[in-house]
């Protein structure tokens, strides 16, 4: 349950989410490449920029998330949130396989795997549902 927001709480609220939503696609847009990168074995993947840029963005869109979740005053251990930080940490593990596996399979695997769990972080956040997949 979203709590209503109003005045000026309400165009911080607007802000911080447009911010946080561009900063979910960067996100993914960044990973896609570097995971291409990655399987390519690109010397571009070693720039210390493409190493730096991703904890950059991903620290942004998480605080920003934090300071939504508060603003709007939505628990993390119920519902929606609770399952968007569980496809959160499994985004987190299948991208360092990715990046970090010798074999070129584990690679792939964890690649699709990440894209995976960031599709059901959407699907939740747009549903706000733990179950956004059209069921019967
Ligand atoms: C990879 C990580 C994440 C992605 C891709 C992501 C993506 C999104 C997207 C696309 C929306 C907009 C949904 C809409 O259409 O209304 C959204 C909203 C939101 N996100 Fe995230 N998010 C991420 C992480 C987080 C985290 C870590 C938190 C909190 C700890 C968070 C809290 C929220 C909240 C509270 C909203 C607003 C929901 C509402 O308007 O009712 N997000 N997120």
């Amino acid at each position: 349950m979203v709590r209503p927001v109003t005045g000026r709480s309400r165009r911080i609220v607007i802000v911080v989410k447009a911010l946080h939503i561009a900063l979910a696609y960067l996100t993914v847009a960044g990973f896609v490449i570097r995971g291409f990168w990655t399987l390519a074995e690109s010397p571009l993947r070693e720039e210390r920029w493409v190493r730096i840029a991703p904890h950059v963005v991903d620290t942004l869109l998480l605080s920003l998330g934090v300071v939504l979740a508060i603003r709007l005053q939505v628990s993390p251990f119920s519902g929606w949130l609770a399952a968007k930080l569980l496809g959160l940490l499994a985004y987190i593990g299948f991208g360092t396989v990715t990046m970090r596996a010798r074999s070129r399979t584990v690679k792939v695997a964890g690649f699709v795997g990440a894209l995976a769990s960031v599709v059901y972080i959407f699907a939740v956040a747009v549903s706000r549902s733990p179950w956004p997949f059209p069921s019967g």
